[in-house]
């Protein structure tokens, strides 16, 4: 049969230190056929040398972004994007602050989730923030989803539904333009 639905592209954009969002990100890409794109560090121990003592959360403030290493993908490419981050000092991670710097994101269907592990605080407010001038979709936080063997199944299902919700809503707008 002829298929005249457009192309939709999706893209799932994660940085993760523990597996935690790393997890959320890869349930959401399997579920809704995204592509993945994994925000890495330049030199990340050395980048994590400075949060070994116990001022770690001051310190996540205030020291400088880091590096990242080079990806290959280009977000003016895709359609609706998957943002995830863990919770760093009631904010987004430092990495994503790199990244955003790097990719002036405009006019894009975005979603949000985070990994915590037991106060969100602002995280997901202050990214929407961030991205004032794109369309924010769908947002989502998960209380550190690896911790328990137990629930990691229903937050991997919430998940899946949650996006594949986001996914279906975005694909159909798409195709009744
Ligand atoms: C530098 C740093 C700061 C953090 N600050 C917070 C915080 O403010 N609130 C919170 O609930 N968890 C905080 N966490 C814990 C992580 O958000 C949480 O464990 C998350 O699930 C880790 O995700 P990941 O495994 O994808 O790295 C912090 C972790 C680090 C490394």
């Amino acid at each position: 049969m002829l298929n005249l639905n457009k192309k939709f592209k999706k893209l799932v954009v994660f940085y993760s230190r523990t597996g935690n969002t790393s997890f959320l990100a890869h349930s959401i890409a399997v579920s809704i056929e995204a592509d993945l794109l994994e925000i890495k560090v330049d030199c990340e121990d050395r980048f994590f040398e400075i949060f070994k003592n116990r001022y770690l959360n001051l310190l996540s403030i205030f020291s400088k972004p880091p590096k990242l290493l080079p990806y290959n993908k280009k977000l003016k490419d895709y359609d609706l994007i998957f943002l995830g981050t863990p919770v760093w000092s009631g904010s987004y991670a430092m990495p994503f602050k790199t990244f955003l710097k790097e990719n002036k994101i405009k006019k894009k269907k975005i979603a949000l989730f985070c990994s915590y592990s037991n106060k969100i605080g602002k995280c997901l407010y202050k990214l929407k923030k961030r991205l004032s001038g794109n369309e924010i979709v769908g947002i989502i936080g998960f209380q550190d989803p690896l911790m328990f063997k137990e629930s990691q199944e229903i937050m991997k299902n919430k998940i899946i539904e949650w996006s594949s919700k986001i996914s279906d809503d975005i694909r159909k707008k798409i195709n009744n333009k």
